[in-house]
């Protein structure tokens, strides 16, 4: 292997930009490739395993057959004025299995995940299979995970638009880039998905938006309008009471993806203890019952806590306490509530509420128990009584 290449991969390594990286990786793949070790250039390319994936490390993917390496990342259409690329274009590895969902959302994704694998059979009946998904709901909660999730499961590459080169401040050249990306998919079997949709879908009343947003809905609505079948459109959006009335339409089905049940939840931790804490003897029925509330991120982002605790502290994996669970989500829920305040206290009184033992609290707290029984019973009533 040529040493400048590595050095390079190297430096984009040390920049923490992936971007950066792919390229280098690719270069590397490519000179491989060129002297013809294939299977060096291909395990390097296998080496590199992200959830996501460059498209033009596609090439031993089935889809590479459908003219993918021809539609190269030269082609990828820009903002006019910034020259701030509309779109990135990945490989998902992501799988529906790695999504908690509750069932019914289960259900509708499996049926539109089959429907999108019989697409070609369905088309050629003048039948339209599903290709136009919204998904709603509180951040954290999965929906981009989702979106992931169905083009991995299809296998097809997805065009994340990127709202950064999308928006222009030049009147006019957002509709021209909404434009721009609906030409750019038009022609081929890839998943379009529109993050944080709201920025380009907000109802056209709103008082506080000048006429510029008005002629971008309208021309969203005339895109999606003419969008081939062939295309699967994926929208995701945190504020959906935002969304102007007649974007709904425009979608065969819309997912709420609420915050994580206990089952949701078991799902996302039992996964997280296996791939991080493999070894460690947890009980995962404490954490699912003190996780209650919290969205799939804050779930996965407390348990990085709780790993990190683990190995910093050198706990024993045979000996986990709960004063170990307790203390990292005391750390993790009162992040910027100052010790003492009352915020912290009824951290402190949901931790007792659920189990965990005064003795444990006066021990990672330093808070003597008559102190915090007294606390508690003083806690505010919903009412406001004390
Ligand atoms: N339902 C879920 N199942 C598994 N992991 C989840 C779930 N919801 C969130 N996560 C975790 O949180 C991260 C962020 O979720 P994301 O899909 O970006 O949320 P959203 O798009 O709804 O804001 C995910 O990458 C995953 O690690
Ligand atoms: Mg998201």
């Amino acid at each position: 292997m040529k040493a400048g290449l590595i050095v390079k991969l190297i430096e984009a390594h040390s920049s923490g930009n992936e971007s950066i990286f792919e390229k280098a990786l690719l270069d590397l793949s490519s000179d491989e490739e060129r002297k013809g070790n294939s299977s060096i250039a291909l395990s390097l390319k296998k080496a590199y395993s992200s959830d996501k994936k460059p498209l033009a490390s596609l090439s031993d993917s089935p889809i590479s057959n459908m003219s993918y390496s021809a539609q190269g990342i030269a082609s990828i259409p820009k903002d006019k004025d910034s020259t701030l690329e509309l779109v990135d274009v990945m490989q998902s590895t992501v799988k529906l299995s790695d999504v908690a969902l509750n069932e019914k959302t289960f259900e509708v994704l499996n049926q539109i995940i089959d429907e999108q694998k019989k697409a070609a059979d369905l088309l050629r009946k003048g039948i339209t299979p599903t290709n136009r998904v919204l998904f709603c709901g509180p951040p954290g909660c999965g929906k981009t995970l989702a979106a992931n999730a169905l083009a991995g499961e299809l296998g097809i590459p997805v065009a994340y638009v990127k709202l950064d080169g999308l928006i222009s401040s030049y009147l006019g050249q957002t509709g021209t880039n909404i434009r721009k990306i609906f030409e750019f998919v038009k022609n081929k079997r890839i998943m379009l998905f529109l993050d944080e949709f709201d920025a380009i879908a907000k109802k056209r009343d709103d008082s506080h938006e000048l006429g510029e947003l008005k002629r971008v809905v309208t021309t969203l609505l005339q895109n999606l309008d003419a969008m081939p079948a062939s295309v699967f459109l994926v929208a995701a959006t945190n504020h959906h009471h935002l969304l102007d009335p007649a974007i709904w339409r425009r979608f065969d089905v819309s997912i709420l993806m609420e915050l994580p049940n206990q089952q949701q939840r078991v799902m996302i931790i039992s996964k997280f203890l296996k791939e991080c804490l493999e070894g460690y003897s947890i009980d995962a029925n404490v954490i699912t019952v003190l996780t209650d509330g919290m969205s799939g991120a804050q779930i996965c982002s407390f348990m990085q806590s709780l790993a990190k605790h683990c190995v910093m502290n050198e706990v024993d994996p045979d000996n986990v306490l709960m004063e170990d669970i307790a203390n990292v989500w005391l750390k993790h829920t009162t992040l910027f509530v100052s010790e003492n305040s009352e915020g912290y206290i009824k951290a402190l009184s949901e931790l007792s509420k659920n189990g965990v033992p005064m003795r444990t609290l006066e021990k990672i707290t330093g808070i003597p128990k008559s102190t915090l029984s007294y606390r508690f019973n003083k806690e505010v009533k919903p009412d406001g009584r004390e």
